[in-house]
C-alpha cells in the first residue's frame, strides 16, 4: 500500500473513519452503526459501503491503537476492489503510516493464483512531510525484513542471504564483506563451522556497514542467521521442526535495519554483522559430547546440537568486537523456545549488564511499536552452564530459566571492555507470526527493527 500526504481534501473511494467509541465525528451515523452491533471497540471495522465510509474503532488515540485500528481497516477491505482510500486525521501520522504499510503486507511470491492485485493508495490529510517519510522508510525496511524471513529455506540458505546483503550494500551504498568457509577457517570461527559442517550449504559471515562522515557513535548489530534450524543431531520433533525457517529473523533484522539507517541517513556509524549457517543431520555433523574451541579461545562442551544460535553468535560476536572498537553491541537472536515461554510471543526478550542501556531499548521498543522486557541475569544460574571438561556447556543442567542461561552464555564471549556497551535481543517469541495481531499479519515481524531503529535514532538526538 502507497500512503501519501495532501494539505487540502480530495476525492478518494473510501474514507477511514476512527471512532473512539461513538464520539465525533460519528453523530450522523450513529443509529445505522448501532443498529448493525458497531460499537467502536479497539480493532472492530465496519464498511458503509454506500456512503464510502470505513468504520475503525480505537480504545484511545495513543500509537498502538492507531497503529492496530488502521491494521484492522486495511484488512477488511483487503478483498474488495477499492483502490482509493483517505482519512483525515492530524496527529501520530507516523502510527497512521505504519499500520497502513506494515498492517496491509502480505507474501504471496508462492501463490500460484495471487490475489487480484490491486494497487492501494491511502492519502492522509496532513501536511507533516517528515513523520510520513521516516515512518514510510522504516516500515518498508521491517517489511523487507520480512520478506527474507518468510522465505523457504530452499530459496534462502547462506550463500543467498549473502546475495541479499551485496544487493542492498549496492543499492544503498553500504560497505560489503562476505566471508566464506575457507576465511572463517582463517578467523577460527570454529563453533559457527561444526555447526554448519553437515550441511550441504557452506555457511557465509556477512558484514554490511554505514560509514557517515564523523559519526556521533558506533555500533555493532550482530544477527543469528540460522536459514534453517532441524536441531541437527539432536533433532527437533516435526512439530517443533515447521517454521524454524524463522530462525534466520534475527539476522534478517540486522539486513532490515542496515537499509534503513542508511535511507534514513542517520549520522551513526552501524555495522551488521550476520551468522549465516544452515544446521543439518549427517555423517558429518557436530555432535553432543564435541568440544570446540570458539574464536575467543574459550572452549564448549557440547550437550545439545540444537542450542546452535548461541555457538554461531558467539563467533560471530567474537569477530565483531574484532573488528570494530564499538560503543554498543547488540546482539538479535531467535535463541530460546524459553524466551517465548517467559515473556510470551509477542515480547522481546532484553537481556544484559547495564541496566540504564537495557530501559533505553524497552522504551525505543514501546515508542516504534513493539513489545520488549528485559530478563535478570543472576550468578546461580550462571553455575547451571559450568562443564566437567571444557570451559562452559553449550546448555544449562536445570530446567528452567533457559532464556536467561542462553544469554550468559553469550556473555561469555563479550570481552571485559564491551561487557557495558553490550544488550542481548531473544526475539524467539515475536519474530514469527501464527495469528494475526495489531500490525502484524502471518509470518516473519521483522521484529526488532524499528526497535533498534528508533534506539539508534535517539543516539543521534
Ligand atoms: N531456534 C531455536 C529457538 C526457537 C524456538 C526459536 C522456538 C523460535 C521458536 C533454538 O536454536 C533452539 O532450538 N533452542 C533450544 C535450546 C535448548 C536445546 C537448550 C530450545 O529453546 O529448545
Ligand atoms: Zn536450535
Ligand atoms: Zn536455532
Amino acid at each position: 500500500m502507497k500512503v501519501e500526504l495532501s494539505s487540502k481534501d480530495i476525492e478518494a473511494e473510501i474514507e477511514i473513519i476512527l471512532t473512539e467509541g461513538f464520539g465525533n465525528p460519528l453523530v450522523e451515523e450513529k443509529e445505522l452503526l448501532q443498529k448493525v452491533g458497531f460499537k467502536g471497540e479497539q480493532d472492530e471495522t465496519f464498511l458503509f459501503a454506500e456512503k464510502g465510509k470505513l468504520f475503525a474503532g480505537v480504545s484511545n488515540k495513543e500509537k498502538e491503537s492507531l497503529r492496530s485500528a488502521i491494521a484492522s481497516a486495511i484488512r477488511s477491505i483487503s478483498s474488495t476492489k477499492y483502490s482509493t482510500f483517505k482519512i483525515d486525521y492530524k496527529e501520530n501520522i507516523d502510527a497512521i503510516v505504519e499500520g497502513a504499510i506494515l498492517g496491509s503486507y502480505s507474501f504471496d511470491k508462492y501463490k500460484s493464483k495471487k490475489e487480484e492485485e490491486v494497487l492501494r493508495k491511502l492519502t492522509i490529510i496532513s501536511s507533516n512531510e517528515d513523520e510520513l517519510k521516516s515512518s514510510t522508510i522504516i516500515s518498508n525496511a521491517t517489511n523487507f525484513t520480512r520478506d527474507i524471513v518468510n522465505t523457504p529455506p530452499e530459496d534462502c540458505y547462506p550463500e543467498i542471504l549473502a546475495n541479499i546483503a551485496q544487493e542492498l550494500a549496492s543499492n544503498n551504498n553500504l560497505e560489503c564483506k562476505i566471508l566464506t568457509k575457507k576465511e572463517l577457517e582463517d578467523e577460527k570461527m570454529n563453533t559457527l563451522l561444526a555447526v554448519a559442517r553437515a550441511s550441504r550449504y557452506e555457511p557465509r559471515v556477512i558484514h554490511l556497514t554505514h560509514k557517515p562522515k564523523n559519526p556521533k557513535a558506533v555500533i555493532s548489530i550482530v544477527g543469528k542467521g540460522l536459514t534453517y534450524d532441524s536441531g541437527g543431531l539432536s533433532l527437533k520433533p516435526s512439530d517443533f521442526m515447521v517454521t524454524m525457517k524463522l530462525d534466520k529473523s534475527g539476522g534478517s533484522a540486522v539486513l532490515g535495519i542496515l537499509k534503513a539507517v542508511s535511507e534514513l541517513n542517520l549520522p551513526i556509524e552501524v555495522h551488521g554483522f550476520v551468522g549465516a549457517v544452515e544446521n543439518m543431520i549427517g555423517g558429518d555433523a557436530y555432535k553432543p559430547d564435541d568440544v570446540l574451541f570458539a574464536k575467543n579461545g574459550k572452549t564448549i562442551e557440547v550437550r545439545n546440537t540444537d542450542a546452535e544460535g548461541r555457538l554461531v553468535l558467539a563467533d560471530v560476536l567474537g569477530y565483531a568486537q574484532q573488528e570494530v572498537k564499538a560503543d554498543y553491541i547488540f546482539d538479535i537472536a531467535t535463541l530460546t523456545g524459553a524466551a517465548v515461554v517467559g515473556v510470551g510471543q509477542y515480547t522481546s526478550a532484553i537481556m544484559g549488564f547495564n541496566e540504564e542501556l537495557k530501559e533505553k531499548l524497552v522504551k525505543s521498543a514501546k515508542n516504534s511499536g513493539e513489545l520488549a522486557s528485559t530478563l535478570d541475569f543472576n550468578r546461580y544460574l550462571k553455575k547451571s552452564l559450568q562443564s566437567n571438561i571444557a570451559d562452559i556447556c553449550n546448555i544449562s543442567n536445570t530446567r528452567y530459566g533457559g532464556a536467561i542461561t542462553a544469554g550468559q552464555f553469550l556473555s561469555e564471549f563479550i570481552n571485559k571492555d564491551m561487557q557495558q556497551k553490550w544488550l542481548h535481543i531473544d526475539i524467539a517469541g515475536p519474530a514469527f507470526v501464527e495469528h494475526t495481531w495489531g500490525e502484524n499479519p502471518y509470518g516473519g515481524s521483522g521484529a526488532s527493527v524499528r526497535m533498534v531503529v528508533d534506539f539508534i535514532k535517539n543516539i543521534s538526538n
